[in-house]
């Protein structure tokens, strides 16, 4: 695997790729690779030729007060995991690299309605950070693929906007969260939870699975499966920031005739804010 750290190498790497033929995916990441991580990795090598991966903790999506600073960092045990999972290429840029002109850009990628709500609504300008970043990396890259995890459900959603707004020529793939064996969504925030409360917040996917089984079960009455599902969770402990319903498609409240929603969730359990989400399939035939 080549490890480059400036945007010159890596377009100097990717150019004789180019020259050779052969598709490229991209997994962008923060680091502190868990098994999530690599599973997109691995699923990157089963859909292309090469498999470029970026380490990058992006100062723009994290808000006045975030743990910016307090981010799991493991570089080396993340590149040999990227190793043992055959990546061919790690870009590991700092800053400089990524935000010339002292960090300082004047442009940022916006993807208004999606933003500001769920997420959006407790991390302003969050999502700004994530298009921004994203688009320069897919830019730099200019990847055939491009795989994130789904548990980010409505970053991926913000990220397909994006790419479709922009015609950048990219397929955005969502993969499947990738769980602990009690449920919990596997995470880098999950660094912040104590062996107990790691064990406890399996909660948060076991309430979001009930409410789930509900909507599938016929209940519509989606208001109050959210507020039983944020009652069960506040009884466990946790602080909520939301649990939600939407559709999938562009996270609006459903309508009866949708039959792709989510279930989303936010919320709050020692140091860590923790998220996850539910896909739900309904047959709106019946
Ligand atoms: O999901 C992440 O790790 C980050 O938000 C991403 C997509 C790498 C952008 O910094």
């Amino acid at each position: 695997m080549r490890i480059v750290r400036r945007k010159t190498e890596l377009e100097a790497a990717l150019a004789q790729w180019r020259a050779a033929g052969g598709s490229i995916a991209f997994v962008p990441t923060m680091g502190n690779l868990h098994a999530g991580h690599l599973h997109l990795v691995d699923t990157a090598k089963m859909r292309a030729a090469r498999v470029v991966v970026s380490i990058f903790v992006n100062p723009t999506q994290f808000g006045p007060g975030e743990d910016l600073a307090a981010y799991p960092r493991t570089p080396e045990l993340d590149v040999e995991r990227l190793r043992d999972h055959q990546a061919d290429l790690l870009y590991l840029p700092d800053a400089a690299d990524v935000y010339p002109d002292d960090g300082q850009p004047a442009t940022f990628v916006e993807v208004p309605g999606l933003s500001e709500q769920l997420c959006g609504k407790f991390r302003p300008g969050h999502f700004r950070g994530v298009a921004t970043v994203v688009c320069k990396l897919l830019n730099r890259v200019r990847p055939d693929l491009a795989l994130f995890g789904q548990k980010d459900f409505q970053q991926l959603t913000v990220i397909r906007k994006m790419v479709r707004d922009l015609d950048m020529a990219v397929t955005i793939m969502g993969v499947p969260t990738v769980r602990e064996p009690s449920g919990l969504a596997m995470s880098s925030r999950n660094a912040y939870l104590s062996p107990e409360e790691k064990e406890h917040a399996s909660l948060i996917f076991h309430t979001l699975s009930r409410a789930a089984e509900a909507v599938r079960e016929g209940e519509r009455d989606y208001p109050r499966i959210e507020r039983k599902a944020t009652e069960a969770l506040e009884a466990g402990g946790f602080t909520v920031d939301y649990v939600s319903i939407r559709r999938q498609r562009d996270l609006a409240a459903p309508s009866a005739e949708d039959d792709a929603l989510v279930i989303l969730a936010a919320a709050h359990l020692g140091r860590a804010r923790l998220i996850d989400n539910i896909l739900i399939s309904l047959d709106t035939t019946r």
